[in-house]
């Protein structure tokens, strides 16, 4: 359906879990954040319902996050119900990659289409250090197993901070020459953890560009690739993969936003930018049917602001795993 601002809404985010196993400096305390009581958070059962009655309303493409969404308990099932449902075209999942070697087989055979993996650095020590307890090693195993199984496209993203792995910009676009993967630099957004340092931290794409150009050679801009969203793309010459940009701090994509987000404690979020949500689970548990449901989506949509203001700073208490990155 259409937004207040013509935007065709057809994309609906799902954070199926607050938590996860990595503790990502810029996303999380150090001891990680209050975990949420388990019945505040929705059940599959109620993911599934909703996403059901969302494609009533235009969502044709699921995107499962978290938190991490493969430490979810029942995730494959989901993703294999989900694949079910005549309306969605397209089913994808945001991943740490952590959990991808043992369960990409089964991810696969539910019907999952794409995965994103978040990678920061290729550098073992500062892997660990970001994460505060990854093993970049099965990180890795993970994609090759990703690259094996044939998930395409596979997208990483790897979010840039100035002077933590700024260095590294170089590293990661040789990559894609030699292996198909994309990678999608991300500006440091300003959101929980990150806030109160990240406004100067983030590294802009001329910037990027510029250094990768000049060690590497030309960068050709692409056509738009499958799911690409706000991305932008560019290719080294002869790469099998390509390197892209989301710019949402120094350009924000706002107008072309087609997304709604649901967050692990059942808020219907119109944008990750704006605290404002809409409760579906309190109606969803009171026993309302598929198109009260429907309708409540609608409203949310409705609510989606013409763009954000995170320039001027970020008031929400929550960090990136509660509402869904
Ligand atoms: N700025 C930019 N990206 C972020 N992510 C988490 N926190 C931030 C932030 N403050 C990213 C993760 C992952 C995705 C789920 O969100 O790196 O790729
Ligand atoms: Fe976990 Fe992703 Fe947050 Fe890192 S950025 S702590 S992997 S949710």
């Amino acid at each position: 359906m259409l937004d207040g601002y013509k935007r065709d809404i057809s994309y609906l985010r799902v954070s199926v879990t607050d938590r996860c196993n990595f503790r990502c400096v810029y996303c999380m305390p150090a001891d990680g954040v209050k975990t949420i009581e388990h019945k505040e958070i929705l059940t599959l059962e109620e993911i599934f319902q909703i996403i059901k009655a969302a494609t009533k309303i235009g969502i044709r493409k699921v995107r499962l996050t978290g938190g991490e969404p493969l430490v979810r308990l029942g995730i494959v099932d989901l993703i294999n119900r989900i694949n079910n449902l005549p309306e969605i075209d397209d089913i994808a999942i945001t991943t740490n990659g952590i959990l991808l070697q043992e369960m990409g087989t089964d991810l696969k055979k539910a019907g999952l289409n794409r995965v994103n993996i978040s990678l920061d650095s290729l550098n073992h020590k500062r892997f660990h250090n970001i994460t505060r307890n990854g093993d970049l090693k099965r990180v890795m195993q993970g994609i090759e197993e990703a690259l094996r199984l044939g998930f395409h496209p596979i997208k990483i993203n790897t979010v840039v901070v100035r002077g933590v792995n700024s260095d590294e910009v170089v590293e990661f676009a040789r990559w894609t020459k030699e292996v198909p993967v994309h990678v999608r630099f991300i500006e440091l957004m300003p959101i929980g953890t990150s806030s109160p340092w990240a406004e100067d931290r983030y590294v802009p794409e001329e910037e990027i560009k510029d250094i990768i150009t000049d060690r590497l050679g030309s960068l050709t801009e692409i056509k738009k690739m499958k799911g690409s969203g706000p991305a932008r793309y560019y290719k080294l010459d002869n790469a099998l993969g390509s390197i892209g940009f989301i710019t949402a701090m120094s350009n924000h994509f706002c107008s072309k936003c087609n997304r709604l987000r649901l967050t692990a404690t059942g808020g219907l979020r119109p944008c990750l930018f704006d605290k404002r949500e809409v409760d579906i689970k309190t109606p969803l548990r009171s026993g309302i049917n598929e198109d009260v449901i429907a309708k409540i989506i609608s409203e949310a949509v409705l609510l989606k602001p013409d763009r954000h203001h995170m320039n001027y700073g970020w008031d929400d208490q929550r960090v990136m795993s509660q509402i869904g990155g």
